[in-house]
């Protein structure tokens, strides 16, 4: 008898299989059971009947809710049923039993949401979540095919640093052995830069950590970036590769996760034109953009959600937004030699108000002018002294970026929060489970 997945259920059409699983649902009727098993790749119904099968209907009768099951039966074309194939179950093995004095948490109705998410470890069996973490996964697979393609060498960077790259007010700190102190990394930048210096064009692909105390459906305070960094590289260059990395995430999960952008009712004709070149506009242009709106934005301002939701709705692909004024921009931006103002940094606005998927841009590579930098944000020049030796042995023009893989799935998937796209998020008031 052939072990099979649901998900290869197709290729087994008027076979006896045995699948694996869990039952996820069932209806009674007389004679007649039909319960809904799942096993992770898909669910499928089942049909079981006291007259043909008197022992698996006795061992399904009254079964609970997620107790686990082996299921042997034969696979039949059925039109109604979800995936379009039954399984007419003939043999039934139970492993564990779930206790009704103490039933599954999650029924089949819908639940508050903190309640979900105290019970995270659970919920991500159902159909929904699960079809989330498969798209995630795709997404992660085909960003390192992208990048690999591209002839960037994976390099990861430490998870514990010496300093902040991206701001002081969202360090986690930890104590390190004895008395010594460390942070908790919120970009692996500082890193790839040293090894693009090695290997020329690289990427890190990690966890990154930010004390962030907003509230918002686009903060996590652990989330994963995807950060590469190329040595004689510019601006250009990035805002290229970022699109096309973008544009070759959202196709392949088109192409590869069809049936789970589908469980989601995911709208794909918005994500089947995402692909590159991407429109481009400048700061200034932006600005400009939204005061027509009727936004209050001024030159200097930064922006947040709302004007990145103005921004970006009047397209219907990922947005480019070149030039920022520096003083809104961290302390590493290269100034734009034409208007030393302005950083030759980029950010990537998601469609359909999703906001930033990328932030980068060109490094500073002047040893006196870093120096002057890490004054003005007053940051520990003795903790970048390894950072500065990028500048002082044979410095070259260089640029990268972080695409944050949370926000770029949930725009894929059109979850409402980034909270339901990792499998455990971490959030201002949320560390279990
Ligand atoms: O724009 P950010 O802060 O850029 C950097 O950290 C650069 N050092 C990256 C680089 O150039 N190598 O963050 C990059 C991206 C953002 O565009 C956003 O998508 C995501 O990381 N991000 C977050 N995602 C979820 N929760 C948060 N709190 C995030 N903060 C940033
Ligand atoms: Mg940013």
């Amino acid at each position: 008898m052939p072990i099979i997945t649901i998900e290869q259920a197709g290729q087994y059409d008027g076979q006896e299989v045995t699948l694996r699983g869990w039952l996820y649902n069932q209806r009674e009727s007389g004679k007649l059971l039909f319960p809904i098993f799942r096993d992770g790749t898909g669910i499928m119904q089942g049909v079981c009947s006291l007259k043909e099968q008197p022992a698996a209907f006795e061992a399904l009768r009254g079964l609970t809710q997620e107790s686990s099951v082996i299921v042997t039966g034969k696979i039949r074309a059925e039109q109604r049923a979800p995936g379009g194939f039954e399984i007419g179950v003939s043999a039934v093995e139970v492993l564990q039993r779930v206790s009704e004095s103490q039933p599954y948490p999650i029924q089949l109705k819908e639940h508050g949401v903190d309640f979900l998410l105290n019970q995270r470890h659970l919920w991500i069996r159902s159909p929904r979540q699960a079809a989330i973490l498969r798209i995630r996964a795709e997404a992660i697979r085909a960003a390192r095919e992208f990048m690999d393609g591209q002839g960037y060498t994976l390099t990861d960077a430490p998870i514990f640093t010496p300093a902040a790259c991206e701001g002081t007010t969202t360090l986690f700190e930890v104590q390190y052995i004895d008395d010594e102190k460390a942070y908790l990394t919120q970009s692996g930048q500082l890193y790839v830069e040293a090894t693009a210096m090695a290997l020329g064009k690289v990427y890190a692909f990690g966890p990154t950590f930010r004390a962030e105390k907003s509230k918002t459906r686009r903060h996590l305070t652990e989330f994963w970036m995807l950060e590469p960094e190329a040595a004689y590289a510019d601006l250009g260059d990035m805002m290229e590769l970022g699109e096309g990395l973008v544009s070759h995430v959202v196709q392949s999960v088109l192409k590869n996760r069809t049936r789970e952008l589908e469980a989601l009712k995911r709208d794909t004709t918005k994500l089947a034109t995402v692909k590159a070149p991407f429109p481009r506009i400048s700061y200034d242009e932006a600005i400009a953009v939204l005061q027509k709106s009727g936004n209050p934005a001024k030159h200097g301002d930064d922006f947040g959600g709302d004007e990145e939701t103005i921004l970006s709705s009047q397209y219907d692909r990922p947005l480019i937004v070149h030039r920022y004024p520096a003083a809104i921009k961290a302390f590493y931006m290269q100034p734009d030699p034409q208007r030393p103002d302005l950083a030759l940094g980029f950010d990537m606005l998601a469609p359909e108000g999703y906001g930033e998927i990328i932030g980068g841009g060109q490094r500073i590579h002047d040893y006196d002018l870093l120096v002057k930098r890490l004054r003005e944000h007053n940051l520990p020049e003795e903790s970048f002294q390894w950072y500065l030796d990028l500048r002082r042995y044979g410095s070259v023009p260089h640029a990268g970026f972080g695409l944050g893989l949370e926000r770029t799935v949930a725009w894929i998937c059109g979850t409402e929060h980034i909270r339901e796209v990792i499998p455990f998020p971490r959030m201002i008031y949320r560390v279990y489970p």
